[in-house]
C-alpha cells in the first residue's frame, strides 16, 4: 500500500492496484480512560461519533456511567455505547461485557421515549456476553458489607460476582438464554452458592426456577438485538467502516494493570478492547487516552496526589464531581503524570484528550506531579503493590493559573499562554500529544487539533 497526496494505492492481489481516496479508508479507534474512570470518555466518544459507523464496547457493564450533554440535554449511558445519539451509528455490545439486561432495557426505554430510536438494526448484543442477574447483585453487596472497612467500594452493579462466574467456567451468556439445557445451567452455577448463602452469609438459598423466570422474562425482550458480533465487526472492518472502540473505567482500575484489589474485574485497557470484541491488536489505527487536567476516583484505594484540603474541595465543586453511576462525591487530586505515563505505556497510547481543563480555570497555581519519592529514592514508574504505593508520596511541578474564563474558547491560539504552558508541559512529560482539549460538558466545548477521523 502506498500514498500518493489524498490517495491510496493497494497493491494487494485482492484490490489489483486500485487506487482509493484517502477518505475511503476506515479507521478503528480506541478510546481509553488513563486514570481511575470518568476522565470525560462519553463526551469525546460522542463528539468522534458524529463520523463514526459503529461504537462498540468491549468491557464491564452498568457499573459505567458515561455521560453526554447535547444542548440541555443530559444522557448518562450505563451499557449502550455512547455513540447511540448520533441516528446513523450502529451500536455493539461486545462479547466481553457483562450486560444486566434490565438496565439496558431503561437505557432503551429512556431514550425512546426522547425520541431517539434504538432498534435492533442500531443496537447489537453479542450472544457471548455474560448476564448480570439479580443474584450477583446480591452477592456483590453481601460480599462489601461482610468486608466492613476493607471492602473495595464497588458499585454494587453486580459486576465482580458475573464475572466471578465467567471465570468459574459457570456464566449464563446472552446466547445460553434460547438454547436447551439452561435450568441444568443454572442448578449447577448456584449450588455453591447456596451453600455460601446458608453458611457464610445467613441468607435464604436461590431457587434454580426463579432465575430461570428471570432468565425467561429477559429472553423475550433480548433475543432482536442478540447476534454473534465477531463476523459483523470483522465485515465492519473489512468493509473499511469508521470504528470507535469505548472503553469504560479507566487504566488504573484494571484487574491487571491498575491499583489491585481496589480495582474493577475487567480488562479496562486497550487489551480489554482486544478480547472483549475479538479483534487482533494491530488492527487498530489510533489508541487515544482520555486524561482529566487533574485526578479523581471514586470508591477506595490508594491516589498519591489526593487533595483533602480546600483545592481538592474547589476540584469537586468546580468539576461536579460526583459519581454519575453512584452519585459518591468523588475524590480530587492534581494531575499525576506518573499515573498517565503509566497508562501510556500499557495502552500504547498514541495521543491525549485532555478533558475538563475549564475546572482549574480559577486556582491561583496549577500542580503536575512528575515523580513519586519513596524513601531517599525518586522513582517515576508507577509501583507495582499497595504497599510500595502507600510509601510514595507526590513530587510536584508548580506551574502558574491563567485565572480567565475558557469555556468559550474553540482555538489552541485563544487559549490564555499559561493555560498552553501547563498542557505543552504535560505533552512534554507525557512524550505524547494532546490531540483534543475539553472545555466543557457540551460537543461544541472542544478544541480539536488533530481530526481523528478522515
Ligand atoms: P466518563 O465515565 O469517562 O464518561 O465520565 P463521566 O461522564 O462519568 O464524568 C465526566 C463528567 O464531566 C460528566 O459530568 C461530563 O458531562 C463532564 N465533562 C466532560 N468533559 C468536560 C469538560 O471538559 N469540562 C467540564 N466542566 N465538564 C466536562
Ligand atoms: P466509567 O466508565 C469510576 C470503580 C468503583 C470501585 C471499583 C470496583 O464511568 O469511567 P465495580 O462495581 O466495578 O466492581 O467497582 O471500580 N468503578 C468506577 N469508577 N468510573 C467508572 O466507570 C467505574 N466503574 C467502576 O467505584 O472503586
Ligand atoms: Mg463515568
Amino acid at each position: 500500500m502506498s500514498f500518493i497526496g489524498n490517495f491510496v494505492i493497494f497493491n494487494h492481489n485482492l484490490f489489483k492496484s486500485r487506487i482509493f481516496p484517502v477518505s475511503w479508508m476506515g479507521k478503528n479507534i480506541i478510546i481509553v480512560g488513563t486514570q481511575w474512570g470518568d476522565e470525560g470518555k462519553g463526551k469525546i466518544v460522542d463528539m468522534l461519533s458524529e463520523r463514526a459507523d459503529i461504537v462498540a464496547r468491549a468491557q464491564g457493564g452498568n457499573n459505567a456511567g458515561h455521560t453526554v450533554v447535547v444542548g440541555n440535554d443530559k444522557t448518562i449511558l450505563h451499557l449502550i455505547p455512547s455513540g447511540i445519539l448520533h441516528k446513523n451509528t450502529k451500536c455493539i455490545i461486545g462479547n466481553g461485557l457483562v450486560v444486566d439486561a434490565n438496565v439496558l432495557f431503561q437505557e432503551i426505554d429512556e431514550l425512546e421515549k426522547r425520541g431517539l430510536k434504538v432498534p435492533p438494526e442500531r443496537l447489537v448484543v453479542s450472544s457471548r456476553a455474560h448476564l448480570i442477574l439479580t443474584h450477583h447483585i446480591l452477592f456483590d453487596r453481601l460480599r462489601e458489607e461482610k468486608k466492613g472497612d476493607s471492602k473495595i467500594g464497588t458499585t454494587c452493579r453486580g459486576i465482580g460476582p458475573c464475572y466471578a462466574d465467567k471465570a468459574l467456567r459457570v456464566g449464563i451468556r446472552v446466547g445460553d438464554l434460547f438454547k436447551d439445557g439452561l435450568l441444568e445451567r443454572i442448578k449447577s452455577a448456584i449450588a455453591e452458592k447456596n451453600a455460601l448463602l446458608k453458611h457464610h452469609f445467613g441468607k435464604p438459598e436461590l431457587r434454580a426456577e426463579d432465575i430461570l423466570e428471570e432468565c425467561r422474562k429477559i429472553g423475550k425482550r433480548l433475543k432482536p438485538y442478540v447476534k454473534d458480533t465477531l463476523p459483523l465487526i470483522h465485515q465492519c472492518i473489512n468493509e473499511k467502516k469508521n470504528i470507535l472502540y469505548e472503553g469504560a473505567q479507566g487504566t488504573l482500575l484494571d484487574i491487571d494493570n491498575g491499583t489491585y484489589p481496589f480495582v474493577t474485574s475487567s480488562n479496562t485497557t486497550a487489551g480489554g478492547i482486544c478480547t472483549g470484541l475479538g479483534i487482533g491488536p494491530i488492527r487498530f489505527d489510533e489508541i487515544i487516552g482520555i486524561a482529566k487536567a487533574y485526578t479523581t476516583r471514586v470508591g477506595r484505594g490508594p491516589f498519591p496526589t489526593e487533595l483533602t484540603d480546600s483545592s481538592g474541595d474547589m476540584l469537586r465543586s468546580e468539576g461536579n464531581e460526583y459519581g454519575s453511576t453512584t452519585g459518591r462525591p468523588r475524590r480530587c487530586g492534581w494531575f499525576d503524570a506518573v499515573v498517565v505515563n503509566h497508562s501510556i505505556r500499557i495502552n500504547n497510547i498514541t495521543s491525549l484528550a485532555m478533558t475538563k481543563l475549564d475546572v482549574l480555570d480559577n486556582f491561583d497555581t496549577v500542580k503536575i506531579c512528575i515523580a513519586y519519592m519513596t524513601g531517599n529514592k525518586e522513582i517515576t514508574d508507577f509501583p507495582p503493590s499497595l504497599e510500595e504505593l502507600e510509601k510514595c508520596e507526590p513530587v510536584y511541578e508548580e506551574l502558574p493559573g491563567w485565572k480567565t474564563k475558557t469555556s468559550d474558547i474553540t482555538k489552541w491560539n485563544g487559549l490564555p499562554a499559561n493555560a498552553k504552558k501547563y498542557l505543552e508541559r504535560i505533552e512534554q512529560i507525557t512524550n505524547t500529544k494532546i490531540s483534543i482539549i475539553s472545555l466543557g460538558p457540551k460537543r461544541t466545548q472542544t478544541i480539536v487539533r488533530k481530526e481523528c477521523f478522515n
